[in-house]
């Protein structure tokens, strides 16, 4: 006898006062825990790491000094902030054997699934891989911190038939990053640029990515196979990998004239995302996004040429989407709009950009992971069942 169940079989899925099943969706608006890393007004445009708005940090703060606030939950002294970057110096390097991996991985892949595989190896060869404690987790913290740009930035170069320029100890995270990556000295914008970047994107609460991190660390896994999962949510198309796409948009959209063409006939008939608007908590300009303008602009106007052009082809693009029926559903400019111009006037290759993301956000993955198994719970939700249940099983020879 086949049967379905009756919703009182399933007490835990069901509003007492409605007789309802209650589905979150997309884990909508469900707190998993109690936090201090990170909070976000998504109607207001505010956020905060630690308290601390994102328009401060931008202008005052640096990456390391966002990354050591977000690890220990306040802002360093300057011996305190020495001692940190001398730390993160000092893991810049990565193994030969990385390089040799770095060296075997197909050229046309997408660079995210490279750093996916370089990280897992980078955990299979570290010192402390057994420990997990937490000492061990925020050691082999601040070594991955300090080691994915270098393993984006010998990929490029690897792929580019171009030598490998090493980590420059006189330099910060960001501007060391860059410059490893391009093979030359930056100027003053470029190096806020970057280092400004990486503070934006360095923590922003419970997204995919972070609650796939802690996911994994729940079931008291391994700090590398927790990353190894953040790499992996980072890369699709509607978390990281936006501003990726955002920037393949502006090239499929080849003119500022073609705007409105386009948007009508992709994004109101067709029905296409539009690639750096929307997001699950902002519906309100991404405060992040409006930073992240300002430097487009100003390095798309100092670059000129084809960036210039793309610029002007976004910004046509976000005034006809702000007067939308996007905008009047809550769907807004994000972060990855207007980060990948900043990325492609950086001299950043489009398909390297969410490799950026992933360099600064492993700091909020790594924070998140710290907190929720401080007092761990393993992660294990329920799913409405909606199937049978008592079928009789037929042996394949009398099946029709
Ligand atoms: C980020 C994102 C996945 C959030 O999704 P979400 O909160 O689950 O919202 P939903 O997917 O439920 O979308 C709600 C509605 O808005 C629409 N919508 C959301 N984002 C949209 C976008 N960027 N372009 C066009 N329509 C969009 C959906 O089609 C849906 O419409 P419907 O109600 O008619 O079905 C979504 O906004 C998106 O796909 N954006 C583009 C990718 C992107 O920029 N991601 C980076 C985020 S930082």
């Amino acid at each position: 006898m086949v049967r379905k169940l009756s919703p009182e079989e399933q007490p835990w899925c069901i509003d007492k006062e409605t007789g309802e099943p209650i589905i979150n969706k997309g884990v909508q608006n469900v707190c998993i825990d109690k936090s201090t890393i990170c909070y976000i007004d998504g109607y207001h445009s505010k956020l905060f790491y630690r308290g601390y708005s994102i328009e401060d940090l931008a202008k005052y703060s640096n990456f390391e000094e966002t990354t050591f606030l977000l690890l220990n939950g306040y802002l360093p002294t300057k011996n305190e902030l020495e001692d940190f970057k001398t730390k993160i110096i000092n893991e810049r390097e990565i193994p030969d054997k990385v390089i040799d991996l770095l060296k075997m991985i197909p050229r046309d892949i997408e660079p995210m699934e490279m750093l996916r595989t370089a990280v897992s190896y980078l955990g299979n060869l570290d010192p402390e891989r057994h420990d997990i404690s937490r000492d061990g987790f925020y050691n082999k913290a601040i070594r991955l911190i300090a080691k994915m740009p270098t393993i984006v930035a010998y990929f490029y170069r690897i792929i580019n038939d171009k030598e490998l320029v090493h980590p420059n100890d006189g330099m910060n995270h960001a501007e060391n990053f860059l410059y490893m990556f391009l093979g030359r000295d930056l100027e003053e914008i470029e190096k806020d640029a970057i280092d400004t970047a990486f503070v934006l994107y360095a923590e922003h609460e419970m997204n995919a990515s972070a609650f796939t991190t802690v996911v994994i660390a729940s079931t008291a896994a391994d700090y590398y196979s927790s990353i190894v999962g953040g790499i992996g949510a980072l890369r699709g198309p509607l978390h990281g990998y936006a501003n990726v796409e955002a920037m393949r948009q502006f090239n499929e959209i080849g003119s500022v004239d073609n705007v409105e063409k386009w948007f009508k006939e992709y994004i109101l008939t067709k029905k296409k995302r539009l690639m750096g608007f929307g997001h699950r908590v902002y519906r309100s300009y991404d405060p992040r996004a409006k930073i992240f303008r300002q430097y487009a602009e100003k390095l798309a106007k100092m670059r000129g040429g084809k960036i210039l052009e793309i610029f002007k082809i976004a910004n046509k693009l976000e005034e006809v989407a702000l007067s939308s029926p996007l905008a009047e559903k809550g769907i807004y400019t994000n972060t990855d709009y207007w980060s990948a111009i900043v990325y492609g006037a950086l001299g950043v290759p489009t398909d390297f950009f969410c490799t950026l993301f992933a360099i600064s956000r492993v700091v909020g993955w790594t924070a998140h992971i710290l907190e929720y198994t401080e007092n761990n719970r393993i992660i294990r939700p329920r799913l409405f069942y909606v199937g049978e249940v008592e079928k009789e099983y037929i042996p394949i020879d009398k099946r029709t």
